[in-house]
C-alpha cells in the first residue's frame, strides 16, 4: 500500500463568529479571525490516497487526475471566495479548518470512487505557516 499525495493552494476570506455569543465571548475564543469585517488566509490543501500501484502504469493514481478532480470539486468553490458566504457546501457551518476537511473530505470521497480504485487516506489543510488540521474520516 502506497500513500500519494496532492497540493493545491487557495485563497478565501473568513469570519470565525458564534451568534450566539457577544462580540466579546467571540473574540476572546476566536481572536482576530472574528474581525467582523473579514480576513484571508493562504490556504494549502494537501489530499492524500492510499492504493497498489497500477503494473501497468506504476502509478497509484494519476497525479495530474487526482489534481483535475480537486480543483474541480473544492478549489473552484474555495478559491477567492468568502467561506462564510459564497460557499455552498459551508452553507450554515462555521468556517474553521476542522469543518472544511470534513465537507472537502465528503465531496473527494464520493468523486474518487468514480474515477479510481484508489481510496482517500487523508485530508490536510494548513491555514497559517504553524496551524494545520487533519482528518482521516471517521475512524
Ligand atoms: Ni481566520
Amino acid at each position: 500500500m502506497i500513500h500519494v499525495c496532492r497540493k493545491e493552494h487557495f485563497n478565501a476570506a473568513h469570519k470565525l463568529y458564534n451568534p450566539r455569543w457577544s462580540k466579546e465571548e467571540n473574540e476572546a475564543v476566536f481572536g482576530p479571525c472574528a474581525n467582523e469585517n473579514w480576513h484571508g488566509h493562504n490556504f494549502e490543501l494537501i489530499v492524500t490516497v492510499k492504493g497498489n500501484p497500477d503494473p501497468n502504469t506504476g502509478f497509484v493514481m494519476d497525479m495530474k487526475q487526482l489534481g483535475a478532480l480537486i480543483k474541480q470539486h473544492v478549489i473552484q468553490k474555495l478559491d477567492h471566495k468568502n467561506l462564510n458566504l459564497d460557499v455552498d457546501f459551508l452553507e450554515g457551518k462555521l468556517p474553521s479548518c476542522e469543518t472544511l476537511v470534513v465537507e472537502i473530505w465528503k465531496i473527494l470521497e464520493k468523486e474518487l470512487a468514480n474515477i479510481t480504485t484508489a481510496k482517500l487516506h487523508r485530508i490536510q489543510l494548513w491555514e497559517t505557516h504553524n496551524n494545520f488540521v487533519e482528518y482521516f474520516g471517521e475512524q
